[in-house]
């Protein structure tokens, strides 16, 4: 397994650019299995997870080439509407397959998912707005078995609370069926308008999107497509922290601030300079030591539950007290532990972690647990003294885009070490 080396104390200047989101890709590459015409989708990151999701669509049928980040997608013929437990497993994004299948097969098998181990996650909400477009579903020795032999019919969808996750995939499997079909307490996270772009760019018609109320007129079928996935607005925010422990000043290309929502001006508050650009972003450290701040993470445009490790490392050596209040996930605190060994001061009350900076973390060997957790170890070591070695690198590649590259052409010293 490999591990990252990484020498702190080395502030950060240059440019890097922002990869396409991975959430909006892999959800807009299930998309392709609604048409038997092509898609091309612009801006794709090349990550473990999407490697991922291509065996899983290979195995539906669909043929795909990449060509630098542009991906072509054709779904001519469903060869099989069963998603095996090995491909769905490692990744929940994966689970959203099923309504598109569903939608134009009328059947699918797919295994219940897997992804990072950060709470229990389950799906119960994508499998209640299936069975009230008219699928019949029954679960089986890990297996969801959902069908709707003469097709799916629009219904009124009001989710108890927000899911992204559910959001998308009722929206998939909306597009195609008969009627319309209204969500109420949908999800606004950037990415939900991005997959309605795309949708609506094959045919379908979606109107609503980045609001609590989406309508989805179904339609018979839908086309061929172009579309650029938006920037990724986690990795955005992962490496402005970065600069809030390294110092320096970065531009970041090809993305933008309003993706970022509340956890921009939070940022700016604990002392960082950020600038908009006609590209991008351009981030500067203001004081030497940060400012301490709470946060509470909740959906969008709230603090992101998926910026909050890393929002930890870097409260981890600012100045005075922080908690960090987690809403959306009961088990995202495994980096404190991690961070603890590099001599952060962090406890953990339930939801809440409270986080005493202190002067300078120092390295150690740390295991990431998770995909953001992971990142949050890589920005504390960017301010460490000596050398941190992050061990379980794996799940890094699954979401941050050339990681050790982009910080290295910013004088980080981050070296990948193979095993
Ligand atoms: C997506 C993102 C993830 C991000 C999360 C919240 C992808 C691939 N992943 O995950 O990076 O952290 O949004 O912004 O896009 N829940 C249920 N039942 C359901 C569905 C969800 O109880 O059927 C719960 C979850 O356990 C969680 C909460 O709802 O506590 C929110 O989850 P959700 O918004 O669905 O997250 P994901 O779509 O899994």
């Amino acid at each position: 397994m490999d591990k990252l080396a990484i020498i702190g104390g080395r502030p950060l200047f240059g440019e890097i650019a922002i990869s396409g989101a991975k959430n909006s890709a892999l959800k807009v590459m299930a998309a392709s299995l609604l048409s038997d015409e092509a898609l091309t989708l612009h801006n794709v990151p090349r990550l473990a997870d999407v490697d991922m999701l291509l065996r899983l669509l290979a195995q539906h049928g669909v043929d795909a080439s990449f060509e630098g980040s542009t991906l072509r997608l054709n779904a001519k013929t469903i060869t099989s509407t069963l998603a095996p437990y090995d491909l769905v497993r490692k990744m929940r994004a994966s689970f959203n397959v099923l309504g598109p299948l569903l939608a134009r097969e009328g059947a699918a098998k797919v295994s219940l998912p897997g992804g990072c181990a950060i709470g229990a996650r389950p799906v119960d909400l994508h499998l209640k707005a299936l069975e009230a477009m008219g699928a019949s579903v029954a679960l089986d020795e890990g297996y969801v078995i959902a069908e709707a032999p003469s097709g799916l019919h629009g219904a009124e969808i009001a989710f108890p609370f927000v899911s992204v996750g559910a959001t998308e995939h009722t929206m998939l499997a909306a597009v195609l069926a008969r009627g319309e079909t209204v969500i109420e307490n949908a999800a606004r996270e950037p990415e939900i308008a991005d997959l309605a772009d795309c949708l609506n760019a094959m045919g379908a018609d979606i109107s609503g999107a980045g609001g609590t109320t989406i309508r989805v007129t179904g339609v018979d079928r839908l086309h061929t497509a172009e579309h650029r996935v938006l920037p990724d607005r986690i990795e955005t925010g992962a490496y402005m922290m970065a600069v809030g422990v390294a110092g320096g000043e970065l531009t970041l290309t090809e993305t933008r601030g309003e993706l970022l929502g509340a956890a921009l001006p939070a940022l700016e508050e604990t002392g960082l300079h950020i600038e908009e650009t006609e590209t991008g972003l351009r981030i500067r450290k203001t004081t030497d030591r940060l400012h301490a701040m709470d946060i509470v993470t909740e959906p969008f445009p709230g603090f992101p539950t998926d910026l909050q490790a890393q929002f930890m490392a870097m409260m981890a050596t600012a100045e005075g007290v922080s908690t960090i209040k987690e809403t959306i996930f009961e088990n995202r605190f495994m980096h404190a532990p991690e961070l603890s060994r590099m001599g952060a001061q962090i406890s953990v009350d339930g939801e809440t972690a409270t986080v005493r900076g202190v002067e300078r973390l120092k390295g150690a060997p740390v295991m990431a647990t998770d995909l953001r957790a992971s990142m949050s170890l890589v920005i504390a070591a960017l301010g460490a003294e000596g050398q941190t070695m992050v061990n379980r690198v794996y799940h890094l590649d699954r979401g941050f885009e050339r990681l050790e590259e982009k910080l290295a052409q910013c004088g980080a010293l981050i070296e990948r070490v193979k095993e």
